[in-house]
């Protein structure tokens, strides 16, 4: 056992550990014997998986979850002089690539519970101008799409936490226009880097196929009837992805055994609350997410984290208002504010999670967050 100043500390917790075992190593080797460096049969394979998993009529393997949303919104039509509307609780590259597109991001508030985009909010800013809706399913809660549909707008969903998704019994991938999903190290099927967009739509899926990269087509001279992006899922990692596909349920159930155990823990911590899950929906346990209150917590969310740090835990923040942050607060100067969003980027804080911890892993994140509750709450 380590002593720290602050106390106790019995081992160090990462954040999100990737659980990659043995399995994927044989993949990638193989693969790599098989002589596909760049995309072939295993990215098909895993199209076809993903669609079927997501009961999905097409599903189309790319780069990144970024490239998944960023070929949609043009798949779509957006460009300059649209808007869409988009929560700003969210990893910045939901906005930038409506940025890239051309079009310029519209940021809803979020609702107080999950964190999600206001319905309401975001109909209240619709214009003619507006060209798609972007939700996001933060830490695997789908947000509220009906009300979202009811706008009559393309919704494309960053689905990046939500791959083992339901929203009112029905699994998320093919509910809206598109639904974009990302395979990056933290997520749930985590190859390193990819993504995928899945869709009942032939035109959408058509039109994706050329954007996400050049081809040469099957004659010998080739064409460009669209200038494509070089967004294609290598092989390698499609590799990867599959075997990660195989060990979903397994990863799923020891997520869910780590939050049960923090749920049970954090109800006994004043001002630690996790963020609200829908009973109608089923949660993809992506990230367990607290809200840090320092009035009733004794502290706030920045110094439980550097607290937490000090004895080896591993936090994460998911996530600050993009709208905030450098570019957009320089590019949209007259952004409104949007206070639900701006308190809950003071206060979350997401607890290690992932099916490579032990239970003493989670055990040792639940002792630290009560010595230091006991901590900081005696100190008012
Ligand atoms: C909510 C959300 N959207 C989009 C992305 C982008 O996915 P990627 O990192 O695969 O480009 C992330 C990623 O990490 C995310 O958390």
């Amino acid at each position: 056992m380590r002593e720290t100043p602050q106390g106790p500390s019995t081992r160090s917790v990462g954040f999100q550990p990737p659980a990659i075992g043995d399995e994927e190593i044989e993949a990638v080797a193989a693969t790599l014997r098989s002589g596909w460096l760049t995309t072939g049969p295993r990215a098909a394979e895993l199209e076809s998986r993903f669609a079927e998993y997501l009961q999905a009529r097409h599903a189309l393997a790319v780069a990144s979850g970024t490239a998944a949303l960023h070929l949609s919104l043009v798949a779509l039509g957006a460009g300059t002089g649209d808007e869409v509307i988009t929560t700003p609780i969210t990893w910045p590259a939901t906005a930038n690539v409506i940025v890239h597109s051309g079009a310029t991001p519209v940021f809803a508030d979020v609702r107080e519970g999950d964190l999600n985009i206001d319905p309401a909010h975001a109909a209240s800013l619709v214009t003619e101008r507006t060209k798609a809706v972007v939700p996001v399913h933060l830490a695997g809660q789908p947000a509220d799409l009906d009300p979202l549909w009811a706008l009559g707008l393309p919704v494309v969903e960053d689905a990046a936490h939500a791959l083992e998704s339901s929203y009112r019994g029905r699994k998320l991938g093919a509910l809206s226009e598109a639904t974009c999903f990302s395979l990056y190290a933290t997520k749930n099927v985590a190859a390193g880097e990819g993504g995928v967009i899945t869709t009942d739509s032939d035109e959408l899926a058509a039109a994706v196929r050329d954007l996400r990269v050049t081809r040469r087509g099957d004659g010998s001279r080739y064409d460009v009837p669209v200038p494509g992006y070089k967004a294609n899922l290598p092989d390698v990692l499609a590799a990867i992805a599959l075997v990660q596909l195989d060990k979903l349920e397994r990863h799923r159930a020891a997520r869910a055994r780590q939050f049960a155990a923090y749920d049970e823990a954090v109800a006994e911590l004043d001002g630690i609350d996790p963020l609200e899950r829908d009973p109608r929906d089923s949660h993809a346990y992506h990230l367990y997410v607290v809200r840090i209150e320092p009035a009733r917590a004794g502290a706030t969310r920045d110094e439980y984290q550097l607290a937490l740090g000090r004895e080896g835990i591993a936090t994460s923040i998911h996530f600050l208002p993009v709208h905030r942050l450098t570019w957009y607060r320089e590019r949209f100067p007259g952004q409104p504010r949007l206070p639900v969003a701006e308190r809950a980027g003071e206060e979350v804080l997401s607890l290690p999670l992932s099916p490579a911890h032990a239970d003493e892993d989670i055990a040792a994140v639940i002792a630290a967050l009560q010595r230091l509750h006991a901590r900081f709450t005696r100190r008012h």
